[in-house]
């Protein structure tokens, strides 16, 4: 309704409020040029992908930004609304991002709806992000960082890269790959797909070389062929992310790296569950159910098919008995 859609609008505009106010403190605060700014420069980020991202600095201060936008004549109402202020339970309401290295988080309309921050500290109690909470205009579940950047340039490349954090995505874009979002912080979401698959139907991700980043990378594969979009994975050696990476290597051997180490989803799974299961032959009969399962997800059966026949190729596995199996999980599911 009409009120609904009138508070709505005042969380939008405070958010854009904020988003200029941290700019402004990283740009043109003593604090934030000698602090923030620096930080930004030192992790090798041009200004203008600094300027592009319109990140930020939030002051080290309880109420610097409470204050600023009461003065402009914003109501604290949806300061707290939007998660920009917080109040402890004595009734205090102060800043939620203090001190803190700020990404606006845009809906891919270019609206921004949330934040996150970093810390510049490198105490291990204090958490590296914090990030704006749901809100009447922020759903995690729905929002991809950096689309609004990049959406231009996955319809015109046909693919979008995904990675798993807010530096990745902008080394990566300043790097010229423009097509790169990340979902950064939740898991990959179906929704979160479907927004990719508006602008291309190919996806590869880009997410961390380490434990927890090469399980979200099977998760993710999955899910995204069950959504009927196309997967291709590239792997980065010693726990690096696309951003520590870019940083090791360069952009241009960056570049050749993600063209040289882009994985077909089968590839990608067979290489780290054989790796994984060694000679053991129970293991890698485990492995053989393991990839098919993947291709059961995809809802084409066409497609399903040419990939049944890259694993046979790939697994040296008969074809038939591959289909057996797939038509097994695909009538047990159905
Ligand atoms: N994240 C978060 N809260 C944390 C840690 C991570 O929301 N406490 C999210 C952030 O969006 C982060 C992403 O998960 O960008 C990936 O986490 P991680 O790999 O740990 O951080 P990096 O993005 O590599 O952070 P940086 O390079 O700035 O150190
Ligand atoms: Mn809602
Ligand atoms: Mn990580
Ligand atoms: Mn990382
Ligand atoms: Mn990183």
């Amino acid at each position: 309704d009409v009120e609904a859609n009138n508070a709505r609008e005042s969380l939008y505009v405070v958010s854009q409020y904020a988003a200029n106010y941290f700019a402004s403190e990283l740009w043109t605060g003593e604090q934030g040029r000698a602090i923030g700014l620096s930080y930004f420069k030192e992790r090798g980020f041009r200004e203008d992908i600094i300027r592009k991202f319109e990140l930020g600095y939030s002051p080290d201060q309880w109420d610097a930004l409470i204050l600023s936008a009461k003065a402009a004549g914003h109501k604290e109402e949806y300061l707290e609304r939007t998660g920009l202020s917080v109040h402890n339970d004595k009734g205090r309401v102060y800043d939620r991002f203090r001190g803190r290295v700020m990404f606006p988080i845009h809906n891919f309309t270019g609206r921004v709806i949330g934040f996150g921050g970093r810390t510049l500290k490198t105490d291990k109690n204090v958490p590296k992000y914090v990030n704006s909470p749901e809100s009447d205009i922020y759903h995690k579940s729905n929002v991809l960082y950096g689309l609004f950047q990049a959406k231009k340039a996955i319809r015109e490349v046909d693919n979008c890269y995904l990675v798993e954090g807010y530096a990745d995505v902008l080394s990566v874009h300043q790097a010229g790959v423009e097509n790169v979002v990340a979902s950064s912080g939740t898991s990959l979401t179906v929704e979160q797909i479907r927004l990719i698959g508006r602008f291309s139907q190919n996806v590869t991700i880009l997410y961390d070389g380490d434990a927890a980043g090469i399980k979200a990378s099977l998760r993710g594969l999955d899910m995204i062929l069950e959504e009927g979009l196309n997967v291709k994975v590239v792997n980065f050696p010693d726990g690096h992310d696309p951003d520590s990476y870019m940083h090791k290597v360069g952009a241009g051997a960056f570049k050749l790296y993600i063209e040289n180490n882009r994985k077909d989803f089968i590839l990608y799974k067979a290489d780290i569950l054989l790796k994984e299961a060694g000679t053991d032959p129970i293991k890698r009969a485990g492995i053989i159910r393991d990839i098919v399962e993947s291709i059961a997800k995809i809802p084409d059966d066409i497609k399903a098919s040419v990939f049944i026949r890259e694993c046979s190729r790939l697994l040296q596995v008969e074809e038939r008995m591959l289909l057996t199996e797939l038509n097994k999980m695909k009538s047990a599911r159905s």
